[in-house]
């Protein structure tokens, strides 16, 4: 028996002794980890995440009313709302009805449900623990209305719950990842066609080591709107000034050629954020091409030049993701290191040799303790299968 399985006939259970009847349908939505590609989402350009092997979970029995009744387990939590009125909390209801609401937007007015969550992505932690939670509500309502819908369905619908309904601002990488991932593959999403290419990584040439920095990610959300609304000053700026064409849509419509002339023209700080991500949709290209041809020195290359870019042109670095990708490169079998998801805390990424994974992880683990007087949280990473759907007999 596979790990979640185990896991899924546990929560199974549970539904069973609160509900006093059986969970139908299990979603299970996997958090996500992004190899190369940051920030380029909202800008219509290139990512390259893998789906994790840690996944949330949504249990889903239907109801022949319309009210939603919820457990967040994780959370010790319990909570109810009406199909008919959603209404933001402020907290992981909010989700759920998110949900809901995307569902109606599409002219489809969803049954009660009885609900369970729980969840083995770490949260706050910039691994996509909202997206997968998302993702697998989005899997969990589509079975339960027998829609069919297709992965690339549950991530718009999760991508619109969480833009529109629970009001954080984020592009389609995570819930992509989170939906479409595929074992021993990255995900090369080209954010301007909604489109992707599972691209192979061994698992046994490369391990994924997740270091977290200590910090909060959520504390970052401020930060991140200012960047959604930078990039768009710079594209302005970049219009105004004829380098990009009046019917550009995003700094995707713009070349690393044009690096010296929009230097001329834009304000230090919008440059510095173009660059960033002119660079960036650049190196995710050449990483899928260093992949293919098993190239780690270029894959390292890659990796610092991604993580230099982010710390002085997107500044989204801290002291404690500096020194943690600073130090991996420094131990015997780490290719490279970069923060991943968004910034400003949460988990950095190191992509290792596997028989290196233990004693990097202890050379990482002690040289962070002597800088910051704490031993950082560190996890392995699989690159895994997106979303999935278990049905439940009655
Ligand atoms: C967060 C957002 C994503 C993406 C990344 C940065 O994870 O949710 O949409 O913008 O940051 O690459």
């Amino acid at each position: 028996m596979e790990a979640w399985e185990s896991w899924v006939e546990g929560a199974c259970a549970d539904f069973a002794r609160d509900y006093g009847g059986p969970a139908r349908w299990v979603a299970l939505a996997p958090g996500r980890v992004n190899l190369i590609g940051e920030h380029t989402d909202y800008n219509e350009g290139l990512a390259l995440p893998c789906a994790i092997d840690r996944q949330a979970m949504v249990l889903a029995a239907p109801r022949t009313d319309r009210r939603v009744r919820v457990r967040a387990w994780d959370l010790g939590e319990a909570g109810e709302f009406s199909c008919d009125s959603l209404a933001r909390q402020g907290n992981l209801l909010d989700f759920v009805q998110g949900a809901f609401f995307a569902f109606s937007e599409r002219g489809i007015e969803p049954h009660g449900f009885d609900l369970a969550i729980t969840s083995r992505v770490p949260p706050n932690a910039g691994l996509s623990s909202s997206a997968a939670l998302g993702v697998a509500l989005a899997a969990a309502l589509d079975a339960g209305l027998g829609l069919g819908f297709s992965s690339e369905d549950w991530a718009r619908l999760a991508h619109r719950a969480e833009n529109e309904f629970v009001g954080v601002r984020c592009g389609i990488l995570d819930p992509f990842a989170s939906a479409l991932g595929r074992a021993g593959h990255a995900l090369r999403i080209d954010c301007r066609t909604e489109t992707t290419d599972a691209i192979p990584i061994s698992g046994a040439e490369l391990a994924i080591l997740l270091v977290h920095s200590g910090v909060e990610r959520r504390l970052a959300e401020g930060v991140y709107d200012e960047r959604v609304m930078e990039c768009r000053e710079a594209l302005e700026a970049a219009r105004r000034a004829g380098i990009a064409p009046t019917s550009a849509r995003s700094l995707r419509d713009l070349e690393l050629d044009q690096l010296s002339e929009l230097e001329g023209a834009l304000e230090p700080v919008a440059f510095r954020r173009a660059r960033h991500v002119i660079g960036e949709n650049a190196r995710v290209d050449a990483f899928c091409r260093a992949l293919a041809s098993g190239d780690l020195d270029t894959l390292g290359v890659l990796l610092a030049q991604g993580q230099a870019s982010l710390r002085e042109d997107y500044a989204v670095s801290t002291p404690e993701i500096d020194w943690l990708c600073a130090a991996g490169p420094e131990c015997e079998g780490v290719v490279g290191s970069r923060l991943t998801g968004a910034g400003l805390g949460g988990f950095t990424l190191h992509l290792v040799l596997p028989d290196h994974l233990e004693s990097v992880q202890a050379q990482i683990s002690e040289g962070f303790h002597a800088r910051f007087g704490r031993r950082p949280e560190s996890l392995t990473a699989l690159p895994s299968r997106g979303a999935w759907l278990e049905a439940r007999s009655a």
